[in-house]
């Protein structure tokens, strides 16, 4: 059912953590199935983001498509950090089944919850960077679910 990157990337995830004074954070979380990942960047002057972590409370899938997707940014520039879509996360470990595939997207929107909160800081605009809808702020994750 998985392909032996996911399973790799489940068992032995890259970049798990927090990063202190992180550049952007951005916690993301999905209503149906609960499960919360939050990522880290370390951004330099140059835009470049030279480290990323993360921290996943969710799915087999959920670890595996974050623990990628930190891979994927690390050393890209936030705007190419842009193009690394779910799709993007997918290919890189060979796809997911069909149910899962939501599971990337999450990764997709901690990517972009991250940067929006490092372009609001920083008062610049990321180009083709829209607010993600399911982000969560510090502090609300007990909060009741509106929908
Ligand atoms: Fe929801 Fe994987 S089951 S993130």
């Amino acid at each position: 059912m998985y392909s032996e990157k996911v399973m790799d990337h489940f068992q032995n995830p890259r970049n798990v953590g927090e990063i202190e004074d992180a550049s952007g954070v951005g916690t993301v979380g999905n209503a149906k199935c609960g499960d919360i990942m939050r990522i880290y960047l370390d951004i330099d002057e140059n835009q470049v983001i030279h480290d990323c972590k993360f921290k996943t409370f969710g799915c087999g899938a959920a670890v595996a498509t974050s623990s990628m997707a930190t891979e994927l940014v690390k050393g890209k520039t936030i705007q190419e950090a842009m193009e690394v879509t779910n799709k993007a996360v997918m290919d890189a470990l060979d796809g997911l089944p069909p149910v899962k595939v939501h599971c990337s997207l999450l990764a997709e929107e901690a990517i972009h919850a991250a940067l929006w909160d490092y372009a609001e800081k920083n008062h610049i605009e990321i180009e083709g960077l829209e607010k993600p809808k399911t982000d969560i702020h510090e502090g609300e994750e007990e909060q009741e679910e509106e929908y």
